[in-house]
């Protein structure tokens, strides 16, 4: 049986933070924390939304964080301008390792899809516009089951959606609570180090593998 690995799609295929440069017109050098800022507030109300069942989708997170962050740094920033980065991170650039990987993974006859939080229309959308979209069998979306990582539930749906077991599924992720959740779940789990600043959560979890490329991923699986 062929290998499937699901891919998180924000921070580890595609690069949250290719809004700085827009950021930068409106901030200068406080984009960078701006944007972990926005960032950490969209994830964190994902996890909130999901505790409390009180479903919308991930775009509206990252709405609802952007507020937050203007808030936050003291910063007003107009309609038309918030609209406009709203605009960018759906066209999001993909990191400059995934095509090369990509391509090489389905040539190992892996089964690659996209696992994400974001509605399957804007990750189509994303992956399209960085133009790694082909790669994948299909695109597979938590919002199916209105909820977000970590649920149990959505990696039960990833699985039950690709046709695969946990045992032959591997999610990649850079997230670490995206890890810790799929491993949790039952699947295996690649963590993809993309800072050496990043520190994975002392839960006790390990990452069945860690890289810090893409590149470097059909190896430490062994496919
Ligand atoms: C995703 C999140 C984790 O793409 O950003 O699912």
């Amino acid at each position: 049986m062929a290998i499937t690995l699901a891919f998180d799609v924000y921070g580890t295929l595609i690069d949250t933070h290719g809004v700085v440069t827009k950021l930068e017109e409106l901030l200068g050098d406080r984009a960078r924390d701006f944007s972990s800022t926005w960032r950490d507030k969209q994830l964190e109300y994902s996890f909130r939304r999901g505790l409390m069942q009180n479903y919308e989708n991930f775009a509206v997170c990252t709405r609802d964080a952007l507020d937050y962050t203007c808030s936050r740094f003291a910063v007003d920033i107009p309609p038309d301008q918030k609209r406009a980065l709203l605009e960018t991170y759906r066209e999001l650039p993909a990191f400059d390792d995934a095509e090369p990987a990509l391509t090489d993974l389905r040539a190992r006859d892996c089964r690659l899809f996209a696992f994400s939080n974001g509605a399957a229309a804007a990750v189509e959308t994303l992956l399209s516009a960085a133009g790694i979209r082909e790669h994948f069998l299909g695109v597979v979306s938590c919002d199916d089951v209105k909820s977000f990582k970590p649920n149990p539930a959505v990696y039960a749906h990833f699985l039950s959606r690709a046709d695969a077991t946990g045992d032959e599924a591997w999610l990649i992720s850079g997230n670490p609570f995206d890890v810790i959740g799929a491993i949790s779940a039952g699947m295996r789990a690649a963590w993809v180090r993309r800072s050496e600043d990043s520190i994975f959560d002392p839960w006790g979890i390990e990452p069945t593998v860690t890289v810090t490329s893409l590149r470097d991923l059909a190896d430490a699986i062994g496919i």
